[in-house]
């Protein structure tokens, strides 16, 4: 839904380079945040935070003033899909799960990673969605090599979240990034019945399957950014930005403090 560019841009090992150093930033963010997301927080503070830890490092977040876009980062709370805007009124409370998804501009790389974190003590519900989209990012990445179609994303991704019982959001998709926030391809995290793109060395994009307890449809609020669920069920997100190697991908926006899928620890 974010394609601004029909063609796709192949990045040269130097290119790699600088993608690696904006997404190991954004992941570095998403680590430095993890003490912070509590009962009683705002999401506004959780916003301040990663906007000046970007900021201090030399980057520009993204998202700030993106087609309107009024905040630094996403905040997506409980049965909010993606595309929550931090507010000082929403503070956490104990049993939320949230998604942080952030983007820092570094050196013109625009590095995009989401996680999902605890907030106190969450229901066994909130704990399945949670790793189970965890584990379709990670069976979305492990589907991507050269020759490798961007339905095989898709389809690795919806056997594992309809498995579990769980429903794969179908109005956003993964997108390609680099010196652009969102260009082509386009990544489906469902299999729409197409092939879709052929990955080709060189190719960077984001896989950043929603999975949604309930049905997979969303409604977007008055504020005209808010996804949520139709149901008001529970919707959980991971995203890593990554790039296509000789034999597989790369991923630039890894934990270094090892936070993969909560509890961080
Ligand atoms: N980071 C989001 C993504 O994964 C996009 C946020 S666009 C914004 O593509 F405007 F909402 F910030
Ligand atoms: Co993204
Ligand atoms: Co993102």
């Amino acid at each position: 839904m974010f394609q601004k560019k029909k063609q796709i841009v192949i990045h040269s090992e130097r290119e790699f380079e600088g993608m690696r150093a904006a997404g190991r930033l954004a992941a570095e963010c998403l680590d430095f945040i993890t003490p912070h997301v509590r009962p009683g927080v705002s999401t506004e503070e959780i916003n301040r935070l990663c906007h000046d830890f970007q900021v201090e490092r030399g980057a520009t977040p993204a998202p700030l003033g993106y087609r309107g876009f009024p905040k630094s980062i996403c905040t997506s709370v409980n049965e909010v899909i993606c595309h929550g805007i931090p507010a000082p009124e929403h503070k956490l409370r104990d049993g939320d799960i949230i998604n942080i998804d952030v983007t820092p501009i570094l050196e013109g790389w625009h590095g995009d990673s989401s996680r999902m974190y605890l907030v106190g003590e969450v229901s066994e519900e909130a704990r399945r969605i949670v790793d189970c989209s965890y584990r379709c990012l990670m069976a979305g990445i492990a589907a991507v090599k050269p020759g490798a179609k961007t339905r095989d994303i898709g389809v690795a991704i919806q056997e594992i979240a309809e498995a579990e019982g769980f429903s794969v959001v179908r109005e956003f998709c993964g997108h390609g990034l680099g010196r652009e926030f969102h260009s082509e391809p386009q990544v489906n995290h469902y299999d729409d019945g197409r092939p879709g793109t052929t990955l080709r060395k060189g190719m960077f994009f984001t896989i950043e399957p929603m999975i949604n307890a309930g049905h997979w449809r969303s409604n977007i609020l008055a504020d005209d950014w808010t996804a949520v669920t139709i149901d008001k069920r529970l919707s959980a997100q991971f995203e890593h930005s990554i790039g296509v190697t000789d034999d597989g991908c790369e991923i630039f926006t890894t934990s270094p403090m090892g936070y993969t899928c909560p509890p961080y620890r």
